[in-house]
């Protein structure tokens, strides 16, 4: 006996902040970090053979095996889709294994995108990551898979964001809180007819673009992080990826902003149904990842801003996996070389 305290649960039936806390969540950032690396592994495997499809099936179902051997009762709130089109990693599909020796999680609700950029995986291009984000239960908005309208700086933007300000405005309010001119600036935009009126307005305020064919939420990371380049993300990109995007802002104290797009009235009876009162509402990070207990993780597939994607050598491969804690406000990079035999006379190669 260590005389360490017992864990003490709080209303949500989680582990509440205590020294026994922090050896919870380092574990399972763990077990976490293993789920994303296999669903990397699985579809780099896949990079550049052009079919997108391929690409997806094998992150998911990677993924989905992987959680088989975590120690948690996971509940997917942001996965693949609905139950009757995915088979799986579908919302409200239980994942993990709670039997397995080592269970100590009361429970977990997870949002999931095996593979964030299926085209950039499929054609071998730049920012392709395998992701999730975890929390105590009801930690993470349930949304449904439709688009939302976003904004996504750095922390230095807090409260500074308005989505219903003309883009002027915003650029402005961004230049100010980065201490520079707006011409300084370097938005990321996704490249879609969509943006057309978005595009002609930064263009207009002098602002410099960058137009990605896919992936705003590894966008949306990089925008957090000092250092980068870039310093927003705006537009419309899917609502799964504004979710996971929240996640990692509260992980990194980024600034977001951002609104469902329910445009029709299956989504309107959708959002009902799923709680949603006001569909209009103007969430921000903190809303849409409201959870104390926030894990984020996400593994590089191709090579990207943040992350090295897999590389492949003749006795194993190697990845490189950021994992982050709200909670803790821990931010790790994991840099892992997996070999699945020994290595050769001149031992471990590091490329
Ligand atoms: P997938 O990996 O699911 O294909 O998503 C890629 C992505 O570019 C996201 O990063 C983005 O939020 C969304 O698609 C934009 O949707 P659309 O391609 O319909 O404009």
């Amino acid at each position: 006996m260590t005389g360490e305290k017992p864990p003490v649960l709080d209303r949500t039936g989680y582990v509440a902040s205590n020294s026994h806390e922090s050896n919870l969540e380092r574990d399972l950032c763990f077990h976490l970090v293993r789920v994303v690396e296999e669903a990397a592994v699985a579809s780099a495997r896949t990079m550049g053979q052009g079919d997108a499809k391929l690409s997806d099936h094998a992150a998911v179902q990677a993924m989905r095996q992987a959680f088989e051997t975590v120690p948690v009762a996971g509940n997917i709130v942001i996965g693949e889709g609905e139950r009757d089109k995915a088979p799986m990693l579908y919302i409200g599909e239980r994942v993990g294994a709670p039997d397995l020796p080592g269970f100590e999680y009361p429970g977990l609700d997870i949002a999931v995108d095996p593979l964030e950029g299926t085209n950039l995986c499929a054609t071998g291009a730049p920012n392709a990551i395998a992701v999730l984000a975890a929390s105590e239960p009801g930690g993470l908005l349930h949304a449904p898979d439709c688009y939302m309208e976003k904004i996504v700086a750095g922390p230095a933007c807090r409260g500074a964001l308005d989505l219903d300000a003309p883009v002027s405005q915003n650029l402005k309010s961004i230049a100010r809180r980065l201490d520079r001119d707006v011409k300084d600036l370097t938005i990321i935009v996704l490249d879609r007819p969509r943006h057309a009126d978005l595009i002609a307005s930064i263009r207009r305020e002098g602002a410099r673009i960058r137009l990605i064919s896919d992936g705003d939420l590894s966008a949306a990371i990089a925008v957090a992080v000092r250092g980068n380049g870039v310093h927003a993300v705006m537009g419309i990109g899917g609502a799964p990826e504004g979710i996971l995007a929240a996640a990692a802002m509260r992980c990194l104290h980024g600034e977001m902003v951002g609104r469902l797009v329910i445009n029709t009235p299956e989504l309107e009876e959708r959002v009902a149904k799923m709680g949603i009162k006001n569909p209009k509402r103007i969430y921000t990070a903190g809303d849409l990842a409201i959870g104390s207990h926030i894990i984020f993780a996400a593994c590089g597939i191709t090579d990207g801003a943040l992350l090295r994607g897999v590389r492949f050598f003749g006795e194993g491969y190697r990845t490189h996996t950021l994992v982050m804690t709200s909670s803790t406000n821990s931010v790790r990079f994991v840099d892992t070389v997996h070999m699945h035999r020994k290595p050769g006379p001149r031992g471990v190669r590091l490329y």
